[in-house]
């Protein structure tokens, strides 16, 4: 058998995978059940806002045939939820915790409240990605706005933190989000958040598959694939060694998972998939995975892991 351990900051885990934040995090029964899940080493929780959210209108969430399209809207129960849940269950995993507040002070507010815990320890990822909520532009295009918000942030805040990222498409956007993150102490980096703002549409009815925005909604699933290892590959080329990334997007199955740690990736969450198939996904994609590193003799991550090979 191999080792799938995996260390972020003060988090050590046995195996690599995690859920996408999202995906059975929600409520208190969904996190139980990640929570007793056997193999994944660590969970994240939804994107958390400071009150509860219904989230946008339904449909929401469609099924592509290589992946799916979302329009949630942070749909959450509240922080003083997750708190309360962090609090009364033992943590037969690390939790990481989740949040997208609807404004820099709504941020501020929460981690405020993180920092000033202390029986909480753990991670944080400030979501800075989440594309579907109106007038709530994706804090991580705004590299500038980002560099104030995390300046901010820093001046306070000691606990092990990471940010959630969106796609970035020119290797000029790679080397200036790097520039403002390589300033920050950041436990990690999470990439890809959904591809934004992508359009599905029933040719029969000639409509839309999604009520919010008019249709418009994050991508996801193996057809991001490419786009999520480019940016894993690109940020890991780009950030100080003590910033590990958490690869997301388009793991469907163990070779996918190989080829983001490849890239670089620390851990590898999955969200699409996960969705799709249940929470016996962690068990097939590890088998997918040890099967592969056995057969190339490997076993650790860190026998591979970044050591992508170019040509020549
Ligand atoms: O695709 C996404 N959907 N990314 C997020 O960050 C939030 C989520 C939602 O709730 O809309």
């Amino acid at each position: 058998s191999v080792d799938l351990s995996a260390q972020i900051a003060n988090m050590s885990v046995k195996n690599l995978f995690l859920n996408a934040s999202g995906i059975h995090c929600q409520t208190e029964e969904e996190l139980d059940e990640l929570m007793n899940e056997p193999v994944s080493g660590a969970m994240v929780t939804k994107s958390m806002t400071p009150k509860s959210r219904f989230g946008n209108p339904l449909p929401r969430y469609y099924r592509l045939a290589n992946g799916s399209i979302n329009s949630m809207g942070l749909p959450n129960q509240g922080f003083d939820y997750y708190m309360d849940y962090l609090k009364n269950h033992d943590q037969k995993k690390p939790i990481i915790v989740s949040v997208a507040g609807m404004s820099k002070e709504e941020d501020l507010e929460m981690l405020h409240q993180l920092q000033d815990n202390d029986g909480y320890q753990g991670l944080t990822e400030l979501n800075l990605s989440c594309p579907n909520v109106i007038g709530k532009p994706q804090m991580a295009y705004d590299f500038e706005a980002a560099d104030d918000l995390l300046h901010e942030v820093f001046s306070f805040y000691k606990k092990p933190l990471g940010i959630k990222l969106p796609p970035y498409f020119d290797l000029v956007h790679f080397d200036m989000i790097a520039e403002v993150l390589n300033k920050y102490p950041l436990s990690h980096v999470n990439t890809i958040n959904s591809v934004g703002n992508g359009l599905w549409i029933d040719t029969n009815s000639e409509t839309v598959v999604l009520k919010p925005k008019g249709g418009f909604g994050g991508v996801g699933g193996s057809m991001v694939l490419p786009t999520a290892l480019g940016n894993v590959r690109g940020l890991r080329q780009r950030l100080n060694d003590d910033i590990k990334i958490i690869g997301t997007g388009g793991v469907t199955n163990g070779g996918d998972a190989f080829a983001h740690i490849l890239c670089g990736a620390e851990m590898v969450s999955i969200g699409t998939q996960l969705y799709e198939e249940g929470l016996t996904t962690f068990e097939r994609v590890t088998k997918e995975l040890t099967d592969i590193m056995e057969a190339k003799g490997y076993k650790s991550l860190d026998d591979f892991r970044g050591k992508l090979k170019v040509i020549e």
